[in-house]
């Protein structure tokens, strides 16, 4: 079965808030307040917010009994141990969270590698959480014309090693380096492609089961006013949000948007 052929009507929209590293944990509480109020009536769409660590305690509770679920920005794979500064899974699910993300091109930057993001795939999938996965080039290799060989290595190295029902239940954000944070975004069609090429990646390394039920976000410099050109495409299933998510009501408008265009 080829990317094209995997229907998209299962897959729930997800829209994701990467708050990287902003906000206090008061005021974590007000924006969740005035999340919840202004996404009240959205059924259609899954959505996720990624304060600072510092953060998930207090705003945890806002978001428990709403559909809003709680997310981490990163994750350590050892489930205890001598890593100073370093959070387990299971203490991000003793907080409260149900996704985190894995590998954010800011990571990468810093030194993540290929190789750790797979193990921290398996030690959140393990203990319960949804990992949210980035991958996504840099604008030296889009140039070079090595978007898709570097797109699909980094699936297949997060995904090594994945049972194909893990896999299925995984999210991952496809987010183009130079995207990110510049205000200048991939159109809607190239991310559909490159998407459709993340499925394929994910179905050479777990199966078609998995490719057809995994969910593939676009982060990058996404707004409420180009949120629905991206989710009009087909391979595309939700959002990861930076800057403009940092807003309660921006994030909100978001969403809604989100409902419109793909919600059911
Ligand atoms: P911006 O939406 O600010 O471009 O950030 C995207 C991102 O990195 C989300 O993880």
């Amino acid at each position: 079965m080829t990317a094209a052929a995997h229907t998209s009507a299962f897959r729930r929209p997800i829209i994701a808030a990467n708050w990287k590293m902003h906000k206090t944990a008061q005021e974590a509480v007000s924006y969740g307040q005035k999340l919840l109020a202004g996404i009240s009536g959205v059924t259609g769409v899954e959505v996720v917010v990624c304060p600072p660590f510092t953060a998930l305690a207090a705003l945890g509770p806002v978001l428990s009994g709403s559909d809003v679920a709680l997310g981490a920005q990163n994750v350590h794979w050892e489930a205890a141990g001598a890593y100073t500064g370093e959070i387990s899974a299971a203490m991000l699910v003793d907080a409260g969270c149900r996704y985190v993300i894995i590998g954010h091109s800011e990571r990468r930057a810093m030194g993540e590698t290929d190789e750790q993001v797979a193990c921290k795939v398996k030690a959140a999938a393990a203990a319960g959480l949804t990992p949210i996965v980035c991958v996504g080039e840099r604008i030296e290799d889009r140039r070079a014309g090595r978007t898709e060989e570097l797109v699909t290595a980094q699936v297949r190295a997060a995904l090594a090693g994945v049972a194909p029902e893990i896999a299925a239940k995984i999210v991952v954000a496809y987010e183009p380096v130079w995207a990110i944070g510049t205000g200048e975004h991939a159109s809607p069609a190239e991310a559909g492609r490159v998407i459709g090429l993340i499925r394929s990646a994910v179905e050479a390394t777990c199966g078609t089961h998995a490719a057809s039920c995994v969910r593939i976000q676009y982060g990058g410099s996404v707004n409420a006013e180009n949120i629905g050109g991206f989710l009009a495409e087909p391979e595309i299933d939700g959002a990861l949000v930076g800057s403009a998510s940092l807003d309660a009501g921006s994030f909100a408008r978001i969403v809604r948007r989100a409902q419109e265009v793909k919600g059911s």
